[in-house]
């Protein structure tokens, strides 16, 4: 069995390897050895080993062609403490089954039906801003997503569940951000007084949602997920715990990573006044002054252009992580069992042989069939292969239809600007809150 690799990279100290300067900043990690070292490398961090991988014909490899070569990675096997073995963390048949059994709530058919149920959400949320009103556009578009999830998915929809929902990822964003920033990493499991305070939200968590699946349940068929899931605690055996940690998980990751993402969307359009303005003449050329209607959706081709275009820039998951369960062949590399393989989207989306002027908010690049002329994972904001985003066209309507409706009615400015910084924890986030301004058309 080989245990080294033949790449180049960065040695760091004897002891903890790159570690003081990758918690400094990650991004700026990843970038400053991708151009020094190029597609492939390796690090160290303490005693575990990466290799990073930035080659979108390399990424098929691992993502499609050996995907049975690989699983999470070990910050992703981290989450189950708080995902259980929900979609996101599984492997193996256990996932198979689950995939087999939420994949249905995410068909065509479906999405229709949620998009007029997001409508009716966004009406609703968009309605209570105010003329001149400042808002906090994470907070607001956190309140709007994890709305649309709840009611799409669970039919969930009192404000006191919602809100045990948002406490619960507050948290667990913060302690990703905190293990991540801090001298040592130190693991979930170990009992600081930060973690002592996550493991409370993880043990407090199970017992209001099953309050609130079991409510759920004396209500009967909803033909939403959770219907699904009950049927198959009766067809397959699945246990409550497992309905649990499928719940959990989908509420968690459908919403946050769509409302970080709509959190850039909004700084850019506002930073771009020309890109709000083709915004507004697409609304009023398909839509004019009446409301939105789930029909338009395919028609907002430039609005969903934005969503796309931001999700290069500011990927919310920036990178995606596998560990080798075996010696793997990745190109002409041999990588050993055990190593830590790191796809970093923010590196690749901001490559210049796939992307012009790459560092640019340019929507109007994705005109013309731009995504079928570039190699398939130069662009992979949703992962691929068989663990790609279960959430990826769900995503897609939401976020046109936030934006549509939001633009429709307001005009968005930034009174102060706080800048680009970025805080990576979960999701990639801004450092610094963002305030937008909205003026009523
Ligand atoms: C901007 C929005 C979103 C982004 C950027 C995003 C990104 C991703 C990525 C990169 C993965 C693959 C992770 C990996 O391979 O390790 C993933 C998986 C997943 N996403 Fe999303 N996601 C988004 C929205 C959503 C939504 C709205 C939902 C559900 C309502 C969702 C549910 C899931 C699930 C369940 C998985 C695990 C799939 C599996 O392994 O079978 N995501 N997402």
């Amino acid at each position: 069995m080989k245990t080294t690799m033949d790449l180049p990279g960065p040695t760091g100290n004897w002891f903890s390897g790159s570690w003081p300067e990758f918690r400094k900043d990650m991004l700026g990690f990843f970038h400053k050895y991708t151009s020094i070292y190029g597609e492939m490398y390796q690090f160290r961090l303490f005693a575990m080993r990466f290799c990073v991988v930035n080659s979108p014909q390399l990424l098929h490899e691992i993502f499609v062609e050996k995907n049975d070569s690989f699983i999470k990675s070990w910050n992703m096997r981290q989450l189950k403490m708080a995902f259980g073995n929900g979609l996101v963390t599984s492997s193996g048949e256990f996932w198979k089954q689950q995939h087999r059994i939420v994949q249905p709530a995410f068909r065509r058919s479906k999405l229709h039906k949620y998009a007029q149920q997001m409508i009716d959400i966004i009406d609703k949320v968009v309605g209570e801003w105010q003329d001149g009103q400042s808002l906090d556009i994470h907070g607001e578009m956190v309140k709007m997503t994890l709305q649309i999830v709840s009611k799409t998915l669970f039919n969930i929809d009192t404000e006191q569940d919602v809100q045990k929902v948002k406490d619960s990822v507050d948290v667990i964003v913060k302690q990703f951000a905190s293990i991540t920033s801090s001298r040592i990493p130190i693991p979930f499991i170990v009992p600081t007084p930060q973690n002592l305070k996550v493991m409370k939200i993880f043990f407090q968590f199970p017992r209001s949602a099953r309050r609130m699946i079991r409510a759920r349940k004396e209500r009967g068929n909803l033909d939403d997920l959770l219907s699904d899931l009950f049927r198959a605690q009766q067809e397959l055996g699945i246990t409550d715990k497992q309905v649990l940690d499928e719940v959990f998980t989908l509420l968690v990751v459908g919403h946050e990573t769509t409302a970080t993402s709509l959190t850039w969307a909004f700084y850019l359009i506002a930073k771009h006044p020309h890109v709000q303005q083709k915004i507004e003449e697409e609304l009023q050329r398909v839509i004019g002054q009446r409301n939105i209607e789930v029909e338009d959706i395919d028609k907002l081709t430039y609005t969903s252009n934005v969503v796309r275009e931001t999700l290069r820039l500011y990927p919310p998951l920036w990178a995606i992580g596998r560990e080798s369960i075996e010696d793997v062949q990745i190109g002409k590399q041999l990588i050993p069992k055990g190593v830590q393989v790191l796809m970093v989207q923010h590196v690749v989306h901001r490559d210049a042989r796939y992307f012009d002027e790459p560092q640019k908010f340019l929507p109007e690049r994705w005109e013309n069939g731009f995504e079928k002329k570039i190699p398939k994972y130069a662009y992979f904001p949703f992962g691929g292969g068989p663990r790609v985003c279960i959430g990826n066209h769900y995503n897609m309507i939401e976020s046109t239809l936030i934006l549509a409706m939001a633009i429709q009615k307001f005009r968005v400015q930034i009174l102060e600007d706080r800048g680009t910084a970025l805080l990576p924890s979960i999701t990639l986030q801004p450092l610094h809150k963002v305030e937008i301004t909205v003026q009523k058309r």
